[in-house]
């Protein structure tokens, strides 16, 4: 009997979410050669995340990793929209990378379940929360997967593929082997809280932040020990400037009541989102950024 799910089968690639995931994701499946429909809650949205790609692609071109044809294949397989159901029309897989709030993902999954083909494979991008309960949305959850990309998804090659209870054998197949596809190395993980890479990485990261609560070290002298001492691209502080605080707060407060109060957020990592400090995007957070680089 063949496979239900198989990568080859993956012609045309939706993408839920134009932000700082769903555009990278739109970004590697267009440079792949799928045709991508990325979508946002309006044109505008939409169009911004092509304008991202568009700028990233460029700096692939003047850094000689990507050749001016292959960018403007590229970006012509790419179109933007605002309509939900036009964008499913027609999808081989659907992934969505909108905000970590299990409602809205389990709403958009059951608008997506209404206009999408009933052979499309479904993935979330979720970093934590329970892939099974979104999976719960559709009316065939087997479907459903994990799908966790890493920012910037350009360059970072994991993909995280998340099994639920539920899942169907050949949708994590085929999950590794598009990732695979795609440039990525591919782990497939339980649907356990945090999964494999934000349970690890969250516990580095908030241990990073009370330690600066506790005057240990300034955020650039523990930032360097890491990079230094354990040979990290980038410190745990830098990185949760380049995730978001907005992001990992969200992420510790799920964690800790599903795993327990070692993942209790620290109090200056509520004070800074109270105060809008959310890192990179938003010019401050551990360090000062201007124009996307630490000032
Ligand atoms: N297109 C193509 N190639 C590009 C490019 C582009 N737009 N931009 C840069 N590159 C290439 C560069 O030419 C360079 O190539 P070489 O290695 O061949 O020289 C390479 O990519 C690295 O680029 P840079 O030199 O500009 O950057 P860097 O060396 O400072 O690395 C980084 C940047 C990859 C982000 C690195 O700092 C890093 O790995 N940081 C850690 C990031 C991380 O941990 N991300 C995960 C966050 S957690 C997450 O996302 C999950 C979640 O759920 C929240």
């Amino acid at each position: 009997m063949s496979a239900r799910f198989t990568a080859q089968r993956i012609s045309t690639v939706t993408v839920l979410g134009a932000g700082t995931m769903g555009h990278g994701i739109a970004h590697v499946a267009a440079l792949a050669g799928h045709d991508v429909r990325l979508y946002d809650i309006s044109q505008e949205a939409a169009d911004g995340g092509r304008s991202k790609i568009a700028a990233s692609l460029d700096k692939g071109v003047s850094l000689g990793k990507v050749e001016a044809g292959v960018r403007d294949a590229a970006l012509a397989r790419i179109t933007a929209t605002g309509d939900l159901a036009a964008a499913c029309t027609g999808a081989d897989l659907v992934v969505e990378a909108v905000p970590e709030k299990i409602e809205l993902k389990r709403e958009l999954f059951a608008a997506v379940d209404r206009a999408a083909p009933p052979d499309a494979l479904y993935a979330t991008n979720t970093s934590s929360l329970p892939v099974a309960k979104i999976a719960g949305a559709v009316a065939d959850p087997s479907r459903l997967i994990g799908m966790h990309f890493f920012n910037p998804v350009h360059l970072m090659k994991l993909l995280e593929v998340v099994r639920h209870g539920a899942s169907d054998d050949s949708a994590v197949a085929a999950a590794v082997a598009l990732g695979e596809r795609w440039g990525k190395t591919a782990i497939v993980v339980k649907d356990s809280p945090g999964f494999a890479s934000s349970r690890l990485g969250l516990a580095l990261g908030l241990e990073a932040i009370r330690m600066v609560e506790e005057g240990v070290a300034s955020a650039a002298d523990i930032d360097t020990a890491m990079k230094l001492g354990y040979g990290h691209p980038m410190g745990p502080l830098e990185l949760t400037d380049l995730v978001g605080l907005d992001v990992r707060l969200g992420i510790a407060d799920y964690l800790s009541d599903a795993i327990g109060p070692a993942f209790e957020p620290p109090e200056l990592l509520r004070r800074k989102v109270a105060d809008g400090k959310l890192g990179k995007k938003s010019g401050e957070g551990f360090y000062t950024w201007v124009d996307g680089k630490r000032a």
